[in-house]
């Protein structure tokens, strides 16, 4: 199994797959973060298929300094066998061809039932305060 960049035809499946664990919030356009991600020249979103089906996706990033990862979502049905762990290394993998030394991500307060699977995977808690800032003047998704 490989975690490749998502084809146009994926994009519709990877939203659904984003809605169904839990990963869309009000004030984020899906499409808008895929397409964006997508068409960056520093990120892109990667998804692993089983018998033509999209089960598994992340988006991946590098900001000129550090890499992100968003988006990991594993189909609930295919959860605990192993798609999370592999997409986690294939974003490693493509910030490590880009020089990236070190991978952020951010886990939401609410999501308390992810640590342990960063934590088994070497993901560290940063001592810092992620702060943010609606830059479209009133806080809504652009
Ligand atoms: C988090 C998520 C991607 C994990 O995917 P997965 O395919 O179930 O994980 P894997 O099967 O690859 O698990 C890898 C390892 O982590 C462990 N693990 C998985 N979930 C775990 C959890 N919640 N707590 C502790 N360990 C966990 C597995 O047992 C496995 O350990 P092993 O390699 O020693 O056997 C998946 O649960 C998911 O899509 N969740 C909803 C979306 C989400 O919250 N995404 C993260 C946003 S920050």
């Amino acid at each position: 199994m490989e975690a490749l960049t998502l084809t146009e035809d994926q994009y519709r499946d990877a939203i659904s797959l984003w809605e169904a664990t839990g990963l869309t919030l009000p004030w984020n356009d899906p499409t808008a973060d895929l397409l964006r991600a997508i068409n960056g020249e520093s990120s892109t979103v990667l998804g692993c298929t089983m018998h033509g089906d999209l089960v598994a996706t992340a988006m991946v990033g590098h900001d000129g300094h550090r890499g992100w990862v968003y988006y990991l979502a594993v189909a609930p049905q295919k959860q605990g066998h192993g798609l999370g762990r592999l997409m986690m290394e294939a974003c490693e993998q493509w910030l490590i061809e880009r020089g990236a030394v070190k991978v952020h991500l951010m886990i939401r307060t609410t999501n308390e039932a992810v640590i342990g699977f960063y934590d088994g995977l070497g993901y560290e808690l940063s001592d810092v305060q992620v702060r943010a800032k609606w830059l479209n003047g009133d806080g809504e998704a652009s």
